[in-house]
């Protein structure tokens, strides 16, 4: 039986496409694959213990359990990558590098590569960026991406491996505690306001970022993954999004449904990293080319945000 593989699994992607991909596919179908261990809800998932920085290790799950789709989300995110970029580069660059050279290898197997905003920089536009404008970005964790992008269309014209990819905004779900990103303080202000607590956000809260509901991502992922290839031109940069918004707006309609919450300013060095950001995404290629069309609002997705983390 053909199966798809996940690398970076059970991170803050990696949890959520897992269940969609379960659902798709079936339990038996999908490997999970990650340098941490599996968290109870996927215990009973096939799953194997994989730093992407051993391809031989990668190569021989790949074989063995003869993988058609990968989904390569193994990635140091921004603010970690800044603190440590040299770990940023060994696991972002050569990684996807060795993923990519390996599926070159084998026959009919396709990769799906998530970018992301970072890929601009401070000469990008601000609004309404095009996935055309100049991508030259001051963080590795953007450098690795634009290398990516790059790798991905260079590895599909020479060796014809079907690579596609998409550049994500500031992803919002309440699965996984947030990790190592600069968008992330959205996710922490939400599990604060639930909790009861007070929250100091690390961004100014003026600071506009294009962002997008978990659920909407995952689906747009899957769907770019089975678009029709003849319509494909741009495969790998497409620029996807839902509403932007800043902290003190957040901060705003969560005071809608948590009227008690509290939040203070505390900027710190991710301030830098998230001025050199767009503050909104021209998402046009992805809508002409794979029919990309995102469901949730930012009121609907701070709704089922504040139900979801009430349940836990
Ligand atoms: N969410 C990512 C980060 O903040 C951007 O793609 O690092």
């Amino acid at each position: 039986m053909s199966k798809v593989l996940v690398t970076g699994a059970f991170g803050q992607v990696g949890s959520d496409l897992l269940k969609a991909l379960i659902i798709k596919h079936g339990k038996d179908s999908v490997v999970a694959t990650d340098i941490a261990e599996p968290p109870s809800i996927f215990k009973d998932l096939h799953s194997e213990k994989l730093d992407v920085r051993n391809p031989e290790m990668l190569k021989k799950i790949l074989v063995k359990e003869d993988v058609r789709k990968i989904y390569h989300l193994a990635s140091i995110l921004s603010a970690s990558g800044e603190k440590n970029p040299f770990f940023a580069f060994d696991v972002n660059i050569r990684g996807t590098y060795d993923l990519l050279r390996i599926c070159s290898e084998i026959e009919g197997i396709s990769v799906m590569i998530p970018s992301s905003i970072a890929v601009y920089g401070t000469d990008s536009p601000k609004d309404n960026v095009s996935t055309r404008a100049p991508t030259r970005p001051g963080t590795m964790y953007g450098i690795s991406k634009v290398t990516g992008e790059l790798l991905g269309m260079y590895f599909y014209k020479k060796f014809g491996l079907d690579v596609r990819g998409l550049r994500f905004p500031g992803l919002i779900s309440y699965e996984t505690q947030p990790t190592a990103g600069t968008t992330d303080y959205s996710v922490d202000m939400f599990i604060h306001a639930v909790k009861g607590l007070k929250y100091s956000c690390y961004l100014r809260e003026d600071t506009m970022l294009p962002m997008m509901y978990m659920p909407d991502a995952i689906k747009s992922m899957i769907n770019l993954s089975e678009a029709d290839p003849s319509r494909l031109i741009r495969r790998i940069d497409y620029n996807v999004s839902a509403f932007s918004f800043t902290p003190s707006q957040l901060y705003s309609a969560i005071r809608r449904i948590i009227p008690d919450f509290t939040m203070d300013y505390s900027v710190d060095s991710r301030q830098e990293i998230a001025d050199s950001w767009p503050a909104s995404l021209d998402v046009s290629d992805a809508v002409l080319e794979w029919d990309f069309k995102p469901e949730y609002s930012m009121e609907s997705m701070v709704a089922d945000m504040i139900m979801n983390l009430r349940k836990d």
